[in-house]
């Protein structure tokens, strides 16, 4: 179950052991081996308070919420919108403010659609990153053709850093929004979204961040941030699959018309006209999914139990040490050196393509990414088709990277 809205998360000592053992599925073997989860920015793997609290969700509190007066309707609605109380306060929001979605690409398209799409005139500009993840590039192109309006990217310099300067060079009268990730999914960036900020309301622009890869590893406060529209999902900080959140200032989802329209998103039906519910209600039409709110509120749970401040060092260590290591591998480059990152290894190695590297890792128990990782901007950029990329998560450790450097020696032999 997840705590009460309201109550704080009391952090354990980190223990590295005991977290480990939490999350059932890192004892699973794979190709007959250990297992070395280092996928994270994909997903993330779920501890057992996650799986018991959508476990118990289902044996003793499953109903349709906001729709009936039994007992379980009510245990239902009041377990479903304390999730709600429990994401708004990780968050730093108000409840209001909180729209669950199916993850972040769907909150950044109910943006674009529900938000900018009306606003947006022909020769509008949006301004977004060259490392923004498809879903933070494609929902404004397809506006963006809607209406003869169009997206621009700041470039990054060699390290995979934004260019601050050209950023707001390009804010112009035509900008309508700026769209960026805060921490780079494929190159581990960390981008200053709070400066970034600062100088798109010196120029009246709102900001949507897209904080998929963050929220499981650093603290994010909205007000501080004072950011306008923040995106992230459950299924990367430990929660279930398919949901998420969209936070948006209630000024901004007052003036949002509709985007889905159904059950529970309306006040009044007729057929001469509907009235819309109360926000964030207008933006949630259906059945929504109560065990992936209730599961992503206890994933929440976890993770402050643990500590953010204790994961993000744990974390920031095992990179600074996975650094070392690759770089002790011979012919391989990492891509993405900024000076401020996340637990993002991404590489490439001059012997062998990173498919290759991928199926080499695999049969070593080493599980990571390779592709362009829905950033093929950004490939571009770099002159590469793809990229190997590892991706930390709080239960990861030294044996870990250990299994990664080992295996990739042995690719380093086999391709040389
Ligand atoms: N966006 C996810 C990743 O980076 C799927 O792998």
């Amino acid at each position: 179950m997840t705590a009460a809205a309201g109550r704080p998360a009391v952090a354990k000592p980190f223990d590295l052991a005991r977290i480990r053992a939490e999350f059932p599925i890192l004892a699973e073997p794979v190709r007959g081996g250990r297992l070395a989860y280092l996928d994270n920015g994909a997903t993330t793997q779920k501890p057992e308070a996650v799986l018991r609290a959508m476990d118990f969700y289902y044996r003793h509190q499953n109903a349709n919420v906001h729709r009936a007066t039994h007992d379980l309707a009510e245990r239902a609605t009041l377990a479903y919108e304390g999730a709600r109380d429990r994401i708004a306060r990780y968050l730093g929001a108000a409840r209001e403010e909180i729209v669950f979605t199916r993850g972040t690409t769907e909150a950044i398209n109910l943006v674009a659609y529900s938000y900018l799409l009306p606003r947006l005139r022909q020769g509008d500009e949006i301004l977004l990153t060259g490392m923004e993840h498809h879903s933070n590039i494609v929902p404004w192109q397809l506006i963006a053709a809607q209406a003869g309006a169009k997206v621009v990217a700041a470039p990054l310099n060699d390290a995979g850093e934004l260019d601050v300067a050209a950023w707001r060079a390009l804010i112009n009268a035509r900008t309508r929004l700026a769209a960026v990730v805060h921490v780079s999914n494929t190159l581990g960036t960390l981008n200053p979204v709070g400066t970034l900020i600062g100088h798109a309301h010196a120029h009246g622009i709102p900001v949507l961040v897209d904080g998929a890869q963050a929220i499981a590893h650093l603290a994010v406060d909205v007000k501080a941030l004072d950011v306008d529209f923040y995106a992230c999902s459950a299924h990367k900080a430990y929660g279930p699959t398919g949901f998420g959140t969209l936070y948006a200032k209630r000024e901004h989802l007052e003036a949002m018309r509709p985007w889905h329209g159904g059950g529970d998103m309306i006040r009044t039906v007729s057929f001469e006209g509907s009235t819309w519910n109360d926000v964030p209600y207008k933006f949630e039409a259906g059945t929504p999914d109560m065990a992936g709110a209730i599961g992503f509120a206890a994933a929440l749970d976890y993770i402050e139990a643990q500590g953010l401040p204790a994961i993000a060092a744990h974390e920031h260590a095992l990179l600074e040490e996975g650094t070392a290591r690759l770089a002790e591998v011979p012919g391989l480059r990492l891509i993405g050196t900024a000076a401020q990152k996340g637990g993002i290894l991404s590489f490439v190695m001059d012997c062998a393509h990173p498919q290759d590297i991928g199926t080499v890792l695999d049969q070593a128990g080493v599980a990571v990414r390779t592709g362009h990782h829905c950033t093929m901007p950004l490939m571009q950029r770099f002159g590469i088709p793809a990229t190997v990329r590892a991706s930390l998560g709080m239960y990861n450790g030294s044996d870990d990277l250990r299994q990664l450097a080992q295996a990739l020696h042995k690719v380093r032999s086999l391709f040389r």
